[in-house]
């Protein structure tokens, strides 16, 4: 029989006691910050952009930029409506996208990849490693708001829709002849398919919940491409955030006048 020494629990030292906020002495709050930056920079313009309605559509050379996309009001300029005006008239304070803008932001909110970008540097829950947060308790994803978060996969479903639109105004805008903003809204559109399909809920969706890759070959090599895109998640996250503004600017700036579009085809 054991005496009661060998029975006792080994005991660990107690945690070392810390005042500093971190011992690091690594410019770790670089990246956070950049973070934010990068973030900041992209809702500003996307949200000026999304109310301005004007200089989104280029009618010579048919170019419609993916803040306006799909124009489904009578308020849309002329020929910017690839799918009619069901809408009517809105009022000047809707954005004219406001069916596809409010998924397109859930689903770049609720991302895996941005979650843990604005956790860290917005949030700062924590900022970095060995860094304590400035928040009393940690609930995590398990109450309003932060709950919502788990709705990601149905944010990708719609995605799905606006990224096959975003192709579909791409296509069409080949009717104005062939220049260098069809180049732009076409190479836009390729890093838009990369970054959604390289989204974690499709590799869900390819390759989840199967018990045996053996008997489903077909959605095993399909998961077995998403997952390949998927370490790139990241910066496909990035990319396409600049992307995205770089079309807009392009097509703002050629249809309002101020530069002209490179023609190859007219
Ligand atoms: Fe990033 Fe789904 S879009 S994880």
């Amino acid at each position: 029989m054991a005496s009661p020494a060998q029975t006792q629990v080994p005991t660990t030292p107690a945690r070392a006691r810390i005042g500093a906020r971190t011992l690091r002495t690594d410019r770790w709050w670089l990246s956070p910050l950049l973070t934010s930056v990068g973030l900041g920079v992209f809702v500003v313009y996307a949200t000026v952009r999304s109310f301005m309605r004007s200089g989104y559509w280029a009618a010579e050379e048919h170019y419609l930029t993916p803040f306006y996309s799909p124009c489904l009001s009578t308020s849309c300029v002329p020929g910017s409506s690839h799918f009619g005006t069901p809408l009517g008239e809105l009022p000047g304070f809707i954005p004219l996208a406001f069916l596809s803008l409010p998924f397109l932001l859930g689903f770049r909110l609720t991302c895996y990849y941005y979650r843990k970008a604005y956790y860290r540097s917005v949030w700062m829950s924590p900022p970095a490693c060995a860094v304590a947060e400035p928040h009393g308790k940690y609930t995590g994803e398990t109450r309003l708001p932060l709950i919502v978060q788990n709705a990601h996969r149905y944010f990708f479903y719609a995605a799905l829709i606006i990224t096959i639109v975003n192709t579909y105004d791409a296509i069409v805008a080949f009717q104005g002849g062939f220049g260098l903003g069809n180049v732009i809204l076409l190479v836009n559109v390729v890093l838009l398919w990369c970054y959604t399909v390289s989204c974690h809920s499709c590799r869900h969706v390819t390759g989840g919940r199967l018990k045996h890759f053996s008997k489903n070959p077909v959605r095993y090599r399909i998961w077995t491409q998403v997952s390949k895109l998927n370490t790139r998640h990241m910066q496909f996250a990035w990319i396409t955030l600049a992307s995205l503004m770089l079309t807009d600017l392009y097509v703002w700036l050629v249809s309002t006048g101020t530069i002209a579009d490179l023609r190859f085809v007219n």
